[in-house]
């Protein structure tokens, strides 16, 4: 293993101002390298609200590689020892995934240094016992930004645990699967719109994850957490991703009146959960309809009344700037800590709630018979349209079972490819 500071002994002080917070880095690619600059940029302003910041170190996998941003870190070094050998008053998580993320933010944690984060394969796996560890310590583990990056909500709903009391909530939380939609339904292609959002930097060189809806569904896992108070696996959650959505799909969207938008959803009033990821109908009067591109938002149903929060939701100069948020509010706020533990049940979530449904039926078979074919199954048509040779139609209420059935019954009399994806309403509960 190599090292940029193999020379230091372990217990080495780096050359950091003294009098500055010392943050140590767990990564330094998109974000981090993003975050290394906003903290060096934000010196005069953060120097006005009465502290300083200092970037000591940075771990990251491979110390051969060219980085700018390596001109705005104390050190960089591959080494976790030689990392946790520095004085260290906060540590900012942007390795992703959980190995060797779990370990590394456990063993801050477990000496009592607060962690901010961005990981939301972490925070959705392990966000439970982090912020165990993080109360048992007395320290903070904060993740503001690693869902809807730009829009600090998760905070918000901490300290507000009366608003926090809610119903349900549906929310678009992958920016890389909405600008694909987006560019889609304006005449682009999948792989033209998929380049775009890579060359931009929020979409990862993989984006199986996104396209998939497992990011998603990561982003869900934590939110159902955060405001259901149920403790459930991503795997679990039943996720349906966009690379199934055809063009003429978008188009007849639009003509029936709304959009297909990738969903979120997520309720728990019935006493089960239910939840799912998968592209859905949204009339265009849906507060999340006209979300375009990056854009991302959730729609929080409380009893006291629906809230919207809309932002930018990836990106790494956004994802930077939360997360020195965190930093800051870790930093001046002692009071700002790790929330009391939520007492989650463990949960298997389901999809059996009855919705209307989007239609497809790739067949030039007429409409009025694909109808009848599908109220024979207790399916019934409210709108139907003939786009591009296809059949598309909207549904009244049925649950996914009744739909799957019926839908199985037009593939095999028609030969057709058939897709159904979910409508939600604008005025919630639906059905
Ligand atoms: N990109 C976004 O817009 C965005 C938005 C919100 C949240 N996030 C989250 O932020 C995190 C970071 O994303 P990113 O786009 O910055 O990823 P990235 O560009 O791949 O950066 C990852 C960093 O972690 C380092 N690293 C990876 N494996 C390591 C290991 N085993 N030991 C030590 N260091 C290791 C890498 O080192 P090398 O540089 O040597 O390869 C790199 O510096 C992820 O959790 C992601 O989900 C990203």
């Amino acid at each position: 293993m190599t090292s940029v500071v193999e020379t230091l002994p372990v217990d080495a002080e780096p050359a950091c101002r003294p009098g500055a917070l010392r943050i140590g880095q767990l990564g330094l690619g998109n974000v981090g390298s993003a975050l290394a600059g906003l903290t060096h940029r934000s010196a005069a302003a953060l120097h006005d609200h009465g502290i300083s910041l200092e970037t000591c170190v940075a771990l990251v996998r491979s110390v051969s590689r060219p980085r700018p941003a390596a001109a705005w870190v104390g050190t960089v070094t591959d080494d976790p020892d030689l990392f946790f050998a520095q004085r260290l008053d906060i540590v900012v998580e942007m390795i992703g995934g959980i190995d060797p993320a779990f370990a590394l933010v456990r063993r801050a944690l477990d000496r009592g240094i607060p962690v901010v984060t961005a990981n939301k394969s972490l925070v959705a796996v392990h966000g439970e016992a982090l912020s165990d560890l993080a109360r048992h310590r007395n320290t903070a583990f904060r993740y503001e930004a690693s869902c809807i990056a730009g829009v600090p909500f998760i905070g918000t709903f901490e300290r507000r645990p009366l608003a926090s009391r809610v119903d349900g909530l549906t929310a678009i939380l992958n920016g890389t699967s909405n600008t694909i939609l987006t560019a889609v339904a304006n005449g682009d292609t999948f792989a033209a719109a998929l380049a775009e959002a890579q060359r931009r930097g929020f979409a990862e060189p993989d984006p199986t994850a996104d396209v998939s809806g497992r990011d998603a569904a990561e982003k869900l896992t934590l939110l159902i957490r955060r405001f259901g108070q149920r403790l459930v696996a991503p795997a679990q959650i039943p996720t349906a991703g966009i690379t199934g959505i055809h063009p003429t799909d978008l188009r007849a969207a639009r003509a029936l009146g709304g959009t297909l938008k990738p969903v979120a959803h997520a309720s728990w009033t019935s006493g089960t959960l239910e939840a799912f990821v998968s592209p859905a109908f949204l009339p265009a009067t849906h507060p999340l309809a006209g979300l375009s591109g990056a854009t991302n938002g959730i729609l929080i149903d409380a009893p006291l009344g629906r809230q919207c929060y809309i932002g930018p939701g990836a990106g790494p100069n956004v994802t930077a700037a939360t997360l020195l948020d965190d930093v800051y509010e870790v930093a001046t706020e002692p009071h700002v800590r790790t929330p009391p533990a939520i007492a989650s049940t463990v949960t298997t979530p389901q999809w059996a709630r009855e919705s209307g449904w989007f239609l497809r039926i790739a067949t030039d078979a007429p409409a009025a018979d694909i109808s009848q074919l599908l109220a024979t199954y207790g399916v019934w048509t409210s709108r139907i349209e003939c786009v591009d040779g296809c059949v598309h139609a909207l549904t009244f209420c049925a649950t996914p079972r009744v739909l799957r059935a019926a839908l199985d019954a037009v593939a095999t009399a028609t030969r057709a490819d058939v897709a159904g994806y979910p409508v939600l309403s604008a005025e919630e509960p639906a059905c």
